[in-house]
């Protein structure tokens, strides 16, 4: 309890040294227990600098994912209302997914600071590091056809466009169809898993999970993924506050969420933010690549590529894959 309270003393006053004298006589404790709790919030990992006959100042917060610091940037809405943040877990994914078979509600919301079985699209694994990414899924039991859901991937990196246009100023890109990225390097990759029924084909639930990287350095990525994979620090040249862009993407979710559901998404914002459109790509298939021009988006978020014999296709994400030739876009 006197650790929040000098804290909150602390956080208030962020100009001037506060004395242990002041401090103890606010708390009604001795200046011998004032010190004893400064040495345990220090412990913690909140930088304190003391001057003798002046007192405390509070430097830097321990960059911490906690529930309450993502609280205090939340709007409210469907989403976030069940919010469970973990230090360590296997996968915020998987997590949400048997938390759904035990019934968890529409909108419960899952962050981690580290997973230690992140999965990516295709099967690959998704590094998750503590201390320097936001790792976190949303389960929706939204009541509708299965078939409805399939665009949620691509209004969810609209959504995320929007939280991290609110957090740090700068609307990054899609790169077609869902990698977000800032500087043509992919900041944030999202996996939608949905759960229907086999014998009524009945949707049960949907799990929209979306990793960030958000303070990792060059160096601190795989050497495979080197050319490609970026952070949101890298961009900007500062500290990503992390509660704070967690927060954001749960309020951008609660709006695309909610508009979704009433039918009014409009696929417009996604051609807005998609890199793609205009741009030389390749066609990668399993059976060989060709040169293409992206021309389009369709209303199911389908590419329409037209190659160099002038023929069109449109493609559809999981068939092919899609590569542009200047840098990752
Ligand atoms: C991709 O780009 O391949 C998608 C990556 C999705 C990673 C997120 S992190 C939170 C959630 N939990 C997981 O295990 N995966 C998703």
């Amino acid at each position: 309890m006197s650790r929040e309270t000098i804290l909150s003393i602390l956080r208030e006053n962020p100009e001037r040294y506060c004395s242990g004298e002041e401090i103890s006589r606010v708390l009604g404790v001795s200046r011998a227990a004032v010190s004893k709790a400064v040495a345990g919030l220090r412990r913690e990992g909140y930088v304190i600098s003391s001057v003798t006959n002046r007192g405390y100042r509070l430097e830097a917060e321990p960059d911490r994912l906690t529930e309450e610091g993502i609280r205090a940037h939340l709007r409210g809405g469907v989403l976030g209302g069940d919010l469970r943040v973990f230090g360590t877990i296997d996968s915020t994914n998987n997590y949400l997914k048997r938390a759904a078979l035990e019934g968890a509600p529409d909108g419960t919301v899952a962050v981690a600071d580290e997973q230690t079985a992140g999965r990516g699209r295709l099967g690959r694994s998704f590094q998750s590091p503590p201390g320097i990414g936001v790792y976190l899924s949303f389960l929706l039991r939204p009541d509708i056809l299965p078939e409805r859901a399939v665009n949620l991937t691509a209004c969810t990196a609209v959504a995320m466009c929007d939280a991290l246009e609110r957090a740090i100023g700068i609307r990054p890109q899609i790169k077609w169809t869902n990698d977000v990225l800032l500087n043509r390097r992919k900041v944030c990759g999202i996996l939608t898993e949905m759960s229907v029924e086999g014998e009524t084909g009945a949707l049960q639930y949907i799990v929209i999970g979306i990793g960030v990287n958000c303070n990792q350095r060059l160096e601190d990525f795989p050497e495979d993924i080197r050319d490609i994979a970026g952070s949101v620090a890298m961009a900007t040249g500062a500290r990503c506050d992390r509660s704070r862009l967690t927060a954001e993407i749960i309020n951008a979710m609660n709006e695309m969420y909610a508009d979704w559901l009433r039918g009014k998404w409009d696929v417009n914002r996604y051609r807005a933010d998609c890199a793609t459109l205009g741009r030389e790509v390749r066609v990668i298939r399993a059976s060989g690549e060709r040169s293409a021009v992206a021309e389009a988006v369709d209303d199911d978020f389908g590419l329409v590529v037209r190659y160099e014999d002038g023929t069109r296709e449109t493609i559809f994400s999981g068939e092919v894959s899609v590569r542009g030739l200047e840098g990752y876009v």
